[in-house]
Protein backbone atom coordinates (compact mmCIF):
# COMPACT_ATOMS: atom_id res chain seq x y z
CA UNK A 1 0.00 0.00 0.00
CA UNK A 2 0.98 3.84 -0.91
CA UNK A 3 0.25 6.71 0.99
CA UNK A 4 -2.64 8.79 -0.18
CA UNK A 5 -3.43 11.82 -0.20
CA UNK A 6 -4.24 13.17 3.68
CA UNK A 7 -7.34 15.08 2.61
CA UNK A 8 -8.25 16.05 6.21
CA UNK A 9 -7.73 12.78 7.48
CA UNK A 10 -6.67 12.53 10.97
CA UNK A 11 -6.28 10.06 13.87
CA UNK A 12 -7.22 11.43 17.70
CA UNK A 13 -5.16 9.46 19.77
CA UNK A 14 -6.04 9.27 23.46
CA UNK A 15 -4.21 9.79 26.89
CA UNK A 16 -3.65 8.29 28.69
CA UNK A 17 -4.03 4.83 27.29
CA UNK A 18 -2.10 2.39 27.89
CA UNK A 19 0.21 0.39 30.80
CA UNK A 20 -1.53 1.37 34.35
CA UNK A 21 0.38 1.38 37.12
CA UNK A 22 -1.02 -2.26 38.53
CA UNK A 23 0.01 -3.95 34.72
CA UNK A 24 3.35 -2.34 35.10
CA UNK A 25 4.40 -3.76 38.24
CA UNK A 26 3.02 -7.08 37.45
CA UNK A 27 4.60 -7.26 34.52
CA UNK A 28 7.71 -5.93 35.83
CA UNK A 29 7.60 -8.78 38.70
CA UNK A 30 7.46 -11.70 36.26
CA UNK A 31 10.53 -10.07 34.13
CA UNK A 32 12.39 -9.31 37.51
CA UNK A 33 11.48 -13.27 38.38
CA UNK A 34 12.95 -14.39 35.70
CA UNK A 35 16.04 -12.55 35.79
CA UNK A 36 16.89 -13.85 39.22
CA UNK A 37 15.38 -17.28 39.58
CA UNK A 38 15.97 -18.24 35.87
CA UNK A 39 13.84 -19.40 33.98
CA UNK A 40 11.11 -21.54 34.17
CA UNK A 41 9.08 -19.27 36.34
CA UNK A 42 5.45 -20.69 36.54
CA UNK A 43 2.56 -17.74 36.94
CA UNK A 44 -1.02 -18.79 38.00
CA UNK A 45 -3.63 -17.09 34.77
CA UNK A 46 -2.52 -14.72 32.65
CA UNK A 47 -0.32 -12.10 34.60
CA UNK A 48 -2.01 -9.42 32.36
CA UNK A 49 -4.98 -9.89 30.24
CA UNK A 50 -2.90 -9.15 26.89
CA UNK A 51 -1.82 -12.15 24.22
CA UNK A 52 1.22 -9.76 23.19
CA UNK A 53 2.15 -9.42 27.21
CA UNK A 54 1.63 -13.39 27.48
CA UNK A 55 3.47 -14.78 24.67
CA UNK A 56 6.55 -12.37 24.91
CA UNK A 57 6.71 -13.56 28.77
CA UNK A 58 6.50 -17.35 27.67
CA UNK A 59 9.30 -17.07 25.02
CA UNK A 60 11.72 -15.70 27.96
CA UNK A 61 10.85 -18.67 29.82
CA UNK A 62 7.28 -18.04 32.13
CA UNK A 63 5.02 -20.91 32.55
CA UNK A 64 1.35 -19.68 32.52
CA UNK A 65 -1.27 -22.01 34.21
CA UNK A 66 -4.66 -22.15 35.13
CA UNK A 67 -4.44 -24.06 38.29
CA UNK A 68 -2.22 -23.82 41.38
CA UNK A 69 -1.84 -27.59 41.12
CA UNK A 70 0.02 -27.75 37.92
CA UNK A 71 2.89 -25.83 39.87
CA UNK A 72 5.57 -28.76 40.84
CA UNK A 73 6.11 -29.09 44.27
CA UNK A 74 9.11 -26.38 45.52
CA UNK A 75 8.40 -24.15 42.72
CA UNK A 76 8.23 -20.24 42.46
CA UNK A 77 4.72 -19.40 41.61
CA UNK A 78 3.22 -15.49 40.80
CA UNK A 79 -0.74 -14.78 41.43
CA UNK A 80 -1.72 -12.30 38.62
CA UNK A 81 -2.85 -8.59 38.89
CA UNK A 82 -6.42 -9.59 38.82
CA UNK A 83 -5.85 -11.00 42.56
CA UNK A 84 -6.39 -14.54 43.94
CA UNK A 85 -9.09 -15.97 46.72
CA UNK A 86 -7.46 -16.84 49.90
CA UNK A 87 -8.02 -20.72 48.98
CA UNK A 88 -5.36 -20.08 46.57
CA UNK A 89 -2.67 -19.32 48.87
CA UNK A 90 -3.58 -22.15 50.86
CA UNK A 91 -3.02 -24.32 47.92
CA UNK A 92 0.59 -22.96 47.43
CA UNK A 93 1.22 -23.39 50.90
CA UNK A 94 0.20 -27.31 51.01
CA UNK A 95 2.59 -27.14 47.50
CA UNK A 96 5.53 -25.81 49.44
CA UNK A 97 5.64 -23.13 46.73
CA UNK A 98 7.25 -19.76 46.79
CA UNK A 99 4.79 -17.28 46.08
CA UNK A 100 5.16 -13.60 44.55
CA UNK A 101 2.00 -11.90 44.57
CA UNK A 102 1.75 -9.09 41.61
CA UNK A 103 -2.18 -9.02 42.53
CA UNK A 104 -2.73 -4.60 41.74
CA UNK A 105 -3.01 -2.87 45.26
CA UNK A 106 -6.07 -1.64 44.32
CA UNK A 107 -7.76 -4.98 43.78
CA UNK A 108 -6.17 -5.99 47.26
CA UNK A 109 -8.03 -2.75 48.27
CA UNK A 110 -11.54 -4.36 47.30
CA UNK A 111 -10.50 -7.33 49.09
CA UNK A 112 -9.99 -5.62 52.28
CA UNK A 113 -13.26 -3.75 51.71
CA UNK A 114 -15.13 -7.44 51.21
CA UNK A 115 -13.31 -8.70 54.43
CA UNK A 116 -14.28 -5.38 56.41
CA UNK A 117 -18.02 -5.53 55.32
CA UNK A 118 -18.46 -9.53 55.48
CA UNK A 119 -16.84 -9.14 59.07
CA UNK A 120 -19.76 -6.27 60.21
CA UNK A 121 -22.09 -9.07 59.17
CA UNK A 122 -23.02 -6.73 55.57
CA UNK A 123 -24.58 -8.18 52.76
CA UNK A 124 -22.22 -7.19 50.17
CA UNK A 125 -23.73 -6.59 46.29
CA UNK A 126 -20.49 -7.03 44.36
CA UNK A 127 -20.99 -5.69 40.73
CA UNK A 128 -18.81 -7.35 38.27
CA UNK A 129 -18.71 -9.81 35.32
CA UNK A 130 -19.48 -13.57 36.52
CA UNK A 131 -15.66 -15.89 35.84
CA UNK A 132 -13.77 -12.76 35.70
CA UNK A 133 -10.71 -13.35 37.82
CA UNK A 134 -10.97 -10.73 39.72
CA UNK A 135 -14.40 -11.27 40.52
CA UNK A 136 -13.62 -14.87 41.63
CA UNK A 137 -10.32 -13.56 43.71
CA UNK A 138 -12.74 -10.81 45.38
CA UNK A 139 -15.89 -13.41 46.30
CA UNK A 140 -13.22 -15.28 47.76
CA UNK A 141 -13.00 -13.36 50.63
CA UNK A 142 -16.21 -13.67 51.74
CA UNK A 143 -18.13 -16.14 49.49
CA UNK A 144 -21.37 -16.24 52.23
CA UNK A 145 -21.34 -12.42 52.38
CA UNK A 146 -21.13 -11.55 48.54
CA UNK A 147 -23.82 -11.82 45.67
CA UNK A 148 -22.23 -10.46 42.50
CA UNK A 149 -24.25 -8.59 40.47
CA UNK A 150 -23.48 -8.54 36.15
CA UNK A 151 -25.71 -5.30 35.42
CA UNK A 152 -28.40 -3.53 35.79
CA UNK A 153 -31.00 -5.60 34.89
CA UNK A 154 -30.25 -8.65 36.93
CA UNK A 155 -31.23 -5.79 40.30
CA UNK A 156 -34.43 -7.17 40.79
CA UNK A 157 -33.15 -11.14 41.45
CA UNK A 158 -30.89 -9.48 44.23
CA UNK A 159 -32.28 -11.11 47.38
CA UNK A 160 -30.44 -9.56 50.74
CA UNK A 161 -30.91 -10.94 54.25
CA UNK A 162 -31.44 -7.59 56.08
CA UNK A 163 -31.56 -4.57 53.39
CA UNK A 164 -30.85 -2.06 56.42
CA UNK A 165 -27.22 -3.84 55.95
CA UNK A 166 -26.15 -3.58 52.76
CA UNK A 167 -23.08 -1.93 50.89
CA UNK A 168 -21.89 -2.26 47.26
CA UNK A 169 -18.26 -2.95 45.70
CA UNK A 170 -17.06 -3.60 42.35
CA UNK A 171 -14.71 -4.93 40.41
CA UNK A 172 -12.15 -2.45 39.08
CA UNK A 173 -12.22 -2.42 35.61
CA UNK A 174 -16.38 -1.82 34.39
CA UNK A 175 -17.99 0.86 32.46
CA UNK A 176 -18.38 4.11 35.28
CA UNK A 177 -21.82 4.63 33.74
CA UNK A 178 -23.08 1.46 33.81
CA UNK A 179 -22.16 0.60 37.76
CA UNK A 180 -24.09 3.99 38.31
CA UNK A 181 -27.42 3.07 37.00
CA UNK A 182 -26.69 -0.72 38.44
CA UNK A 183 -25.85 1.44 42.06
CA UNK A 184 -28.89 3.92 41.35
CA UNK A 185 -31.95 0.78 40.68
CA UNK A 186 -29.99 -1.54 43.68
CA UNK A 187 -30.51 1.73 45.91
CA UNK A 188 -34.23 2.11 44.31
CA UNK A 189 -34.57 -1.42 46.55
CA UNK A 190 -32.28 -0.48 49.17
CA UNK A 191 -32.58 2.90 50.18
CA UNK A 192 -30.22 2.38 53.02
CA UNK A 193 -26.82 0.65 50.77
CA UNK A 194 -24.15 1.96 51.35
CA UNK A 195 -21.00 3.40 49.08
CA UNK A 196 -17.78 2.18 49.34
CA UNK A 197 -15.71 3.79 51.29
CA UNK A 198 -13.63 4.97 47.76
CA UNK A 199 -13.90 4.22 44.01
CA UNK A 200 -13.55 0.33 43.13
CA UNK A 201 -13.28 0.97 39.64
CA UNK A 202 -10.01 2.31 39.53
CA UNK A 203 -8.17 5.88 38.07
CA UNK A 204 -6.92 4.14 34.97
CA UNK A 205 -10.22 2.64 33.94
CA UNK A 206 -12.14 5.87 34.39
CA UNK A 207 -8.85 7.99 33.23
CA UNK A 208 -9.26 5.71 29.80
CA UNK A 209 -12.86 5.92 29.46
CA UNK A 210 -12.75 9.89 30.16
CA UNK A 211 -10.60 9.97 27.24
CA UNK A 212 -12.13 8.41 24.73
CA UNK A 213 -15.83 9.78 25.79
CA UNK A 214 -14.18 13.18 24.82
CA UNK A 215 -12.94 12.28 21.31
CA UNK A 216 -15.62 10.03 20.46
CA UNK A 217 -18.38 12.43 18.85
CA UNK A 218 -15.60 13.38 16.64
CA UNK A 219 -14.61 10.24 15.18
CA UNK A 220 -15.76 7.76 12.58
CA UNK A 221 -13.88 4.79 13.75
CA UNK A 222 -12.43 4.10 17.16
CA UNK A 223 -9.65 0.99 17.34
CA UNK A 224 -8.89 0.23 20.62
CA UNK A 225 -5.84 -1.84 21.10
CA UNK A 226 -6.63 -4.88 23.43
CA UNK A 227 -7.12 -8.26 24.13
CA UNK A 228 -10.78 -9.97 24.37
CA UNK A 229 -10.73 -11.13 27.77
CA UNK A 230 -9.34 -7.95 29.00
CA UNK A 231 -12.39 -6.30 30.68
CA UNK A 232 -11.29 -2.07 30.51
CA UNK A 233 -10.47 -2.54 27.06
CA UNK A 234 -13.55 -4.32 26.20
CA UNK A 235 -15.43 -1.26 27.87
CA UNK A 236 -13.60 1.23 25.82
CA UNK A 237 -15.42 -0.33 22.49
CA UNK A 238 -18.50 -0.31 24.33
CA UNK A 239 -18.07 3.08 25.82
CA UNK A 240 -16.95 4.78 22.28
CA UNK A 241 -20.03 3.16 20.72
CA UNK A 242 -22.37 5.10 23.23
CA UNK A 243 -21.09 8.39 23.20
CA UNK A 244 -21.38 9.24 19.42
CA UNK A 245 -18.03 6.92 17.95
CA UNK A 246 -20.01 5.32 14.44
CA UNK A 247 -17.92 2.29 14.43
CA UNK A 248 -15.78 0.86 16.61
CA UNK A 249 -13.17 -2.61 17.16
CA UNK A 250 -10.67 -3.99 19.34
CA UNK A 251 -8.10 -5.54 18.54
CA UNK A 252 -4.68 -7.39 19.58
CA UNK A 253 -2.60 -6.34 16.67
CA UNK A 254 -2.48 -3.56 13.84
CA UNK A 255 -3.29 -6.39 11.35
CA UNK A 256 -6.47 -7.03 12.42
CA UNK A 257 -7.87 -3.98 11.43
CA UNK A 258 -9.65 -4.43 7.86
CA UNK A 259 -9.15 -2.03 5.28
CA UNK A 260 -13.15 -1.84 4.70
CA UNK A 261 -13.51 -0.07 8.02
CA UNK A 262 -11.44 2.68 6.91
CA UNK A 263 -13.45 3.06 3.75
CA UNK A 264 -15.44 6.79 4.11
CA UNK A 265 -13.62 7.43 7.43
CA UNK A 266 -12.27 11.20 8.26
CA UNK A 267 -11.17 10.66 11.87
CA UNK A 268 -9.80 7.67 13.00
CA UNK A 269 -9.93 7.55 17.04
CA UNK A 270 -6.99 5.22 18.90
CA UNK A 271 -6.78 4.51 22.30
CA UNK A 272 -5.51 1.19 24.36
CA UNK A 273 -6.52 -0.78 27.33
CA UNK A 274 -4.63 -1.01 30.31
CA UNK A 275 -2.78 -4.10 29.99
CA UNK A 276 -1.37 -3.12 26.45
CA UNK A 277 2.36 -1.87 25.50
CA UNK A 278 2.86 0.71 23.87
CA UNK A 279 4.53 -0.84 20.78
CA UNK A 280 1.31 -2.32 19.58
CA UNK A 281 -0.40 1.38 19.63
CA UNK A 282 2.52 2.62 17.69
CA UNK A 283 1.94 -0.36 14.71
CA UNK A 284 -1.76 0.87 14.57
CA UNK A 285 -0.13 4.64 14.12
CA UNK A 286 1.85 3.04 10.97
CA UNK A 287 -0.85 1.20 9.61
CA UNK A 288 -2.78 4.24 9.76
CA UNK A 289 -0.12 6.55 8.49
CA UNK A 290 0.22 4.22 5.53
CA UNK A 291 -2.93 4.71 4.55
CA UNK A 292 -3.14 8.61 4.39
CA UNK A 293 -3.95 9.52 8.29
CA UNK A 294 -0.69 11.06 9.16
CA UNK A 295 -2.13 13.80 11.52
CA UNK A 296 -2.48 12.46 14.93
CA UNK A 297 -3.49 14.35 17.17
CA UNK A 298 -3.93 14.00 21.36
CA UNK A 299 -6.53 13.99 23.36
CA UNK A 300 -5.31 14.02 26.48
CA UNK A 301 -8.38 13.65 29.39
CA UNK A 302 -6.08 13.40 32.80
CA UNK A 303 -2.17 13.34 34.02
CA UNK A 304 -1.59 9.84 35.51
CA UNK A 305 1.97 9.52 37.48
CA UNK A 306 1.05 6.71 39.87
CA UNK A 307 3.55 4.38 40.50
CA UNK A 308 3.39 1.06 42.68
CA UNK A 309 6.59 -0.78 44.22
CA UNK A 310 7.40 -4.60 43.55
CA UNK A 311 5.99 -6.99 45.47
CA UNK A 312 7.89 -7.01 49.22
CA UNK A 313 8.68 -10.87 48.50
CA UNK A 314 10.31 -10.08 45.27
CA UNK A 315 12.17 -6.67 46.41
CA UNK A 316 13.64 -8.68 49.34
CA UNK A 317 15.57 -11.51 46.76
CA UNK A 318 16.49 -8.53 44.62
CA UNK A 319 18.15 -6.57 47.76
CA UNK A 320 19.71 -9.64 48.99
CA UNK A 321 21.61 -10.23 45.39
CA UNK A 322 22.42 -6.93 45.11
FE1 LIG B 1 -4.90 -2.05 38.96
FE2 LIG B 1 -6.71 -0.64 37.67
FE3 LIG B 1 -4.64 -1.49 36.45
S1 LIG B 1 -7.07 -2.14 39.27
S2 LIG B 1 -4.16 -3.42 37.38
S3 LIG B 1 -4.62 -0.02 38.12
S4 LIG B 1 -6.65 -1.42 35.59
Amino acid sequence: TTATASEGKRVLLAAPRGYCAGVDRAVVTVEKALDLYGPPVYVRKEIVHNKHVVTTLEKRGAIFVDETQEVPEGATVIFSAHGVAPIVHDEAKALSLKTIDATCPLVTKVHREAKRFAGDDFDILLIGHEGHEEVVGTSGEAPEHITLVQSPDHVDEVVVRDPDKVVWLSQTTLSVDETMETVRRLRERFPKLQDPPSDDICYATQNRQLAVKQMAAQTDLMIVVGSRNSSNSVRLVEVALEHGARDGHLVDYADEIADEWLDGVTTVGVTSGASVPEVLVRDVLQFLAIRGFTDVETVTAAEESLLFALPNELRRDLKARG
